[in-house]
């Protein structure tokens, strides 16, 4: 029986060990060095965070006078469970409000545990104009559409798979969301806790004995306003002429681009592309149009193959050059399909 317990807590604890990925300084300057703008006379609330360790904590309340920042509230939660990882006596979840001077008595315990889903929390986050943090990630969903669903600014740490989550994808979908600056190998890496083992080449020790592990997987998720946003990504390739290198797909009318940089410039059809060009995402550029889906709602595919999860996006401004109404009408009539190739084309060529 006991061993029984003991096999489900550790698979819970393996389960949602990234909940326990702390994240580095350098990280946090190395995002938010692009997102000064946004803080002036903003409350800002870290609500998954103990300000004695955490480095967003740290991060804003450096950088509170910079920033013109009105407050921070961070706030810690605390597990009320007792098991083989926390068997120290339960205590409540706290916050703590900076307004640029250190202060104990601004400690304020919760009733309960400080869950970023209390009532108690919640009413902070009301309170709050932008939140920042990484979150469990175990919770991300639930996390996104508390988010969303009291209309905040953010700016936080996930998992880059959860852009194929359809909660979230609907979000960037809709432009609700977008992805920050830096994704993947541009996330360093995490500290972990003592009971964490290390392993594999992507660990180390830092000079101040912090275990980091650099997962190399993350993302910034906000919906605050960046300059990569305004940015077109350079296409250079073009599709006439090189049809063989953009199959076409069984079950939808669109090409098949494996790569973002090769992305043709001369393509005014539908065209599925790798989920990293969220990174590189220009809404004035580029419709995004479908994920992952044909028209017969099942996985796109080529030849019977599918590749990865692709996402069906349209060039905005191919289709802004010409009408195809203007195109009919000068041409009298109809056009053959090669015509109509053609008037692509010359599209491409402009
Ligand atoms: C991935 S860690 C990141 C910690 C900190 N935000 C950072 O970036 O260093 C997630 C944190 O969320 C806390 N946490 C777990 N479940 C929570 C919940 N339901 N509500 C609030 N915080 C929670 C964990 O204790 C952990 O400190």
């Amino acid at each position: 029986m006991t061993r029984k317990v003991q096999h489900s807590l550790l698979g819970k604890a393996k389960k949602n060990k990234n909940d326990e990925f702390y994240t580095q300084l350098s990280d946090i300057e190395s995002e938010l060095q692009y997102y000064k703008s946004h803080f002036k006379d903003k409350i800002v609330f870290c609500n998954c965070d103990d300000p004695r360790t955490s480095n967003f904590f740290k991060y804003f309340a450096s950088n509170f006078k910079e920033l013109g920042i009105k407050k921070l509230i961070t706030a810690c939660y605390r597990e009320q469970e007792i098991n083989l990882f926390n068997n120290k006596e339960v205590e409540n979840g706290f916050f703590f409000e900076y307004t640029g001077v250190e202060d104990e008595n601004n400690i304020v315990y919760f009733q309960g545990d400080g869950d970023f889903r209390s009532n108690e929390s919640i009413e902070l986050l009301m309170q709050s104009d932008i939140i920042v943090t990484n979150p469990p990630f175990s919770l991300f969903r639930e996390y996104v559409a508390q988010l969303i669903k009291h209309d905040k600014k953010f700016l936080i740490i996930g998992n880059i798979n959860a852009i194929t989550y359809k909660e979230i994808f609907k979000l960037i979908h809709k432009n609700k969301t977008w992805l920050g600056i830096k994704l993947g190998r541009g996330i360093s890496g995490f500290i972990v806790p003592e009971h964490y083992e290390l392993y594999g080449t992507e660990t180390k020790i830092d000079s101040q004995g912090n275990r980091i592990i650099s997962p190399n997987n993350c993302l910034w998720l906000t919906n605050l306003d960046i300059f990569k946003r305004h940015e077109d990504i350079a296409l250079t390739k073009k599709y006439y002429g090189n049809e063989i290198e953009y199959p076409h797909y069984d079950n939808y009318d669109g090409i098949n681009v494996n790569k973002t940089k090769d992305i043709p410039l001369d393509y005014k059809g539908f065209m599925g592309v790798p989920i990293t060009f969220l990174h590189k995402f220009n809404p004035d550029q580029f419709e995004i149009i479908k994920f992952r889906k044909g028209n017969d709602e099942k996985d796109l595919s080529i030849k019977g193959k599918c590749p990865y999860f692709r996402i069906l996006i349209r060039n905005k401004r191919l289709q802004n050059k010409f009408s195809d109404k203007k195109v009919l009408i000068k041409n009298n009539g109809l056009l053959s399909i090669e015509q109509t190739r053609n008037v692509q084309q010359n599209i491409g060529s402009q």
